[in-house]
C-alpha cells in the first residue's frame, strides 16, 4: 500500500526520490508523485500508474533541489488519478504534504476549513492535513504539523515540506510507520527501510505519537508533548535488504526457490537437540509468564492467517494449551473477556496489517500477554508485542506470500515445543519434531526440483475458471492457502475447503470443468480423503493429488499426482504447499499475469 519516501542533504534530490519510490513499488499502489523546493519554488509533480511514468513526466524539466518528499499511493479515499496523488498541497501552494493511513474525521475538518475559504481540489484525506496545517502555520513549520496532528482522529505517517522554509522536512507518525535514515551530511525519512536502504544503513523507527525534524545539518526526535527525545540508531546489515531478483524471471518465483534457506534461517540456532526443545531468545523476557497461561489465541490476516490455523493444530499436538485462531478483522470487534492467563499471537509478515494492530490494541487494553511473529525488524508490531520472535527470511517482494508462510510454520512449530517441553511433551517426543524439522529443507530442495513436472501439470490445468482445494487435519489449512494462492496471482476463482464438508455444498459444484486439487499425504485422514476424492470423480470431477510416493492408491485415483516426500503429519503442509505455490506460479504465468504484483492488492494493508 501507499510508500514515503524523503530526502534532505546536499545531493541532487530527485533521483534520490526515485529510486526510493521504485523500491516502494512492490508494496502495491496506481500513482506516484514527489515535491522538492526548488529556489523557494513548491514543484510538485505526479502521476498516475507507474514510477516510470514520473521519471518520464519530470524528463527534460530542469529543476535544481536538495530536498523533498515523495509518494506512492494505493487509492482510498478519491479514485486513482493524478489529482487525488500525493504531495497534496494547500491554498498557497506552499505547504505539501505525503501520507500513509487514513483520516477518520477528514469531513468534518474539511466543512470547518471550507467554511474559512480554504479551497479543496482533490477527494483525499491527506488534502486537509496540507489546509490544517496552513491554517496553523505562522512561520515555523514545525509547530503547525503539531497543532495540526492535535486535531486529526486515526491514522498517519506524514512528510511535510514548505517552499518558505529551506531544507526542513517535518515528519510525524501515529499508526503508521515512519523510519529516519541518517547518513554522511544527508538524511532520509521513509515509511519503509527498503526505500533508503540503498543510501544508509543506519535507521532510527519512530514510535507512535512522535515526530522528526530532518535538515541538512542534522536532526531531532520529538514527541507530540514537544519533548526531545533520544533514540537509538539501528545500523542493518547488506542481507537485511537484498531485494534484487537473482536472475529469476519473478520475486515470487525466486521467494520460491528461496525456501530452504529461510526455513533453515527459521530455526537455526533456536533448537537444543539433547533437551529435545527450541530456544526463542525473543520470548525469554515473558518466559514466566508464557509458562502461566492456559489459552492462547492466534489473531492475522490471510496467508498469515492460514499459518495460524495450521499453528492450532500444531500448538494442540505438542502442547496442553487451548488454542483458537481468530482473523483479526473479527477478533477486534469481539465481545472478548481476555486476561493476563491468556496469550494473544499476532502473526504477520510485513508487522502493519492495520486488522492485526488493531487486534493486538484491543488485547493489549484487556491485559493479555502479547506475542508476534513478524519478518519486517522494528514494525508497528513488533513494536507493540511483549515479546516476538522475528522469521530473519529477508524482504518478501512478491505480494503473494510464499517463503514468509513456510517460515511462519516452523516458527510456530519452535514455540510449541518450547511451551510444550514445560508441559507434557517428553524429551523424546521434542527430538523426533527437531530430527524431522532438520530435514525439511533438504526436502523442499527436492520438490523444488521436481519443478518442471510441477509446470506441466500446471499448464495442463491452466484454462480451467475454477478450482476447489480440499484438505482434511492439518492439510485444511494448506488447501485454504493453495487457493489463495492460485486466486490472487491468476484471478481463477479457486476455493479451499476441509474436505469433510465438501458434501454439505460444494460438491454441487462439481463437473469435469471444475477441476479439484486434493492435498492427501499418507496420514491418518488417508482413507476420507480417498473416499472425498471417490465422490468427485463420481461426479466427472478430475483430480490433482499432492500426495506421498507410497499412497498408492491416491495416485491410482488421481488424474494427476504431484508427489512429496513424507515427514512426521505437523511439518508435512510445509512441503505440501510449495508445489500449489509453485503450480499458481506457473498458471499465473501462462496466463499472462502480473505475478509479482497483482491487480487491486497490496503487500502490506495499512487500512482496514
Ligand atoms: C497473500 C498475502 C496476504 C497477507 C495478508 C497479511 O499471499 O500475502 O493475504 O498474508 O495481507 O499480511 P501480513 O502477514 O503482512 O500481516
Amino acid at each position: 500500500m501507499c510508500g514515503i519516501t524523503s530526502y534532505c542533504g546536499n545531493k541532487q534530490a530527485i533521483p534520490i526520490l526515485i529510486e526510493g519510490l521504485k523500491r516502494l513499488e512492490y508494496r502495491g499502489y496506481d500513482s506516484a508523485g514527489f515535491a522538492v523546493i526548488d529556489n523557494k519554488k513548491n514543484i510538485i509533480v505526479k502521476s498516475q500508474g507507474k514510477v516510470l511514468k514520473l521519471e518520464e513526466k519530470k524528463a527534460g524539466k530542469k529543476i535544481d533541489s536538495t530536498f523533498g518528499i515523495a509518494h506512492t499511493r494505493w487509492a482510498t479515499h478519491g479514485e486513482p488519478s493524478e489529482i487525488n496523488a500525493h504531495p497534496q498541497t494547500d491554498c498557497t501552494k506552499k505547504i505539501s504534504v505525503v501520507h500513509n493511513g487514513i483520516i477518520e474525521n477528514y469531513l468534518e475538518l474539511k466543512e470547518e476549513l471550507i467554511k474559512k475559504d480554504h479551497k479543496f481540489v482533490s477527494e483525499t484525506d491527506t488534502e486537509v492535513i496540507a489546509h490544517l496545517i496552513e491554517e496553523n502555520f505562522n512561520e515555523d513549520l514545525e509547530d503547525a504539523v503539531l497543532k495540526s496532528i492535535e486535531r486529526l482522529i486515526g491514522t498517519f505517517g506524514i512528510a511535510v515540506i514548505h517552499s518558505d522554509i529551506d531544507h526542513k522536512i517535518v515528519v510525524a507518525k501515529r499508526g503508521s510507520p515512519i523510519i529516519i535514515g541518517v547518513g554522511e551530511n544527508e538524511f532520509f525519512a521513509a515509511s519503509d527501510s527498503n526505500a533508503i536502504s540503498p543510501f544508509t544503513k543506519k535507521m532510527i523507527y519512530l514510535r507512535d505519537d512522535e515526530m522528526a525534524v530532518l535538515n541538512s545539518d542534522g536532526y531531532y526526535i520529538k514527541n507530540f508533548k514537544n519533548e526531545i527525545l533520544e533514540k537509538e540508531i539501528e545500523t542493518f546489515d547488506e542481507v537485511s535488504f537484498k531485494t534484487d531478483k537473482k536472475g529469476y524471471e519473478h520475486f515470487m518465483l525466486k521467494e520460491i526457490f528461496e525456501q530452504p534457506e529461510t526455513i533453515e534461517n527459521a530455526f537455526r540456532g533456536r533448537i537444543i537437540e539433547n533437551e529435545g526443545v527450541s530456544k526463542l531468545g525473543g520470548l525469554i523476557p515473558v518466559l514466566d509468564r508464557l509458562k502461566s497461561i492456559n489459552k492462547l489465541i492466534i489473531v492475522s490476516c490471510g496467508t498469515s492467517y492460514y499459518a495460524g490455523l495450521l499453528g492450532r493444530y500444531i500448538l494442540e499436538n505438542l502442547t496442553e494449551l487451548n488454542v483458537e485462531c481468530e482473523l483479526a478483522s473479527e477478533f477486534r470487534y469481539r465481545r472478548l473477556k481476555l486476561d493476563e492467563n491468556i496469550g494473544v499471537l499476532a502473526i504477520s509478515q510485513s508487522g502493519e496489517t492495520a486488522d492485526t494492530l488493531a487486534a493486538i490494541k484491543e488485547a493489549k487494553r484487556k491485559g493479555a500477554l502479547l506475542l508476534g511473529i513478524v519478518n519486517v525488524v522494528g514494525s508497528s508490531i513488533a513494536q507493540i508485542t511483549d515479546a516476538g520472535v522475528y522469521n530473519f527470511a529477508g524482504p518478501e517482494i512478491g505480494v503473494a506470500s510464499t517463503k514468509i508462510y513456510t517460515s511462519q510454520l516452523v516458527i510456530l512449530t519452535l514455540m510449541a515445543l518450547l511451551i510444550g517441553r514445560y508441559q507434557g511433551l517428553s524429551y523424546y517426543e521434542g527430538s523426533q519434531v527437531i530430527c524431522a524439522l532438520k530435514n525439511i529443507p533438504d526436502k523442499v530442495r527436492e520438490i523444488l526440483n521436481d519443478a518442471d513436472k510441477i509446470k506441466k501439470i500446471a499448464l495442463k490445468y491452466s484454462k480451467y475458471r475454477d478450482f476447489l482445494y480440499i484438505g482434511r487435519l492439518y492439510n485444511y489449512p494448506t488447501a485454504m492457502e493453495g487457493a489463495l494462492k492460485l486466486k490472487e496471482i491468476s484471478y481463477i476463482h479457486a476455493e479451499g475447503y476441509p474436505a469433510g464438508e465438501m458434501k454439505h455444498g460444494p460438491i454441487s459444484l462439481i463437473d469435469e470443468n471444475f477441476p479439484t486439487v486434493a492435498i492427501a499425504p499418507d496420514d491418518s485422514a488417508i482413507d476420507k480423503m480417498i473416499s472425498n476424492i471417490q465422490q468427485i470423480k463420481a461426479r466427472k470431477g478430475k483430480i490433482i493429488s499432492i500426495t506421498n510416493k507410497d499412497a498408492k492408491k491416491v495416485i491410482d485415483i488421481s488424474n494427476d499426482s504431484i508427489i512429496v516426500p513424507k515427514t512426521i503429519p505437523i511439518l508435512q503442509p510445509i512441503l505440501n504447499i510449495v508445489p500449489l505455490q509453485l503450480f499458481a506460479y506457473y498458471i499465473a504465468k501462462q496466463r499472462g499475469c502480473n505475478i509479482d504484483k497483482p491487480r487491486n492488492l497490496a503487500k502490506s494493508v495499512t487500512v482496514e
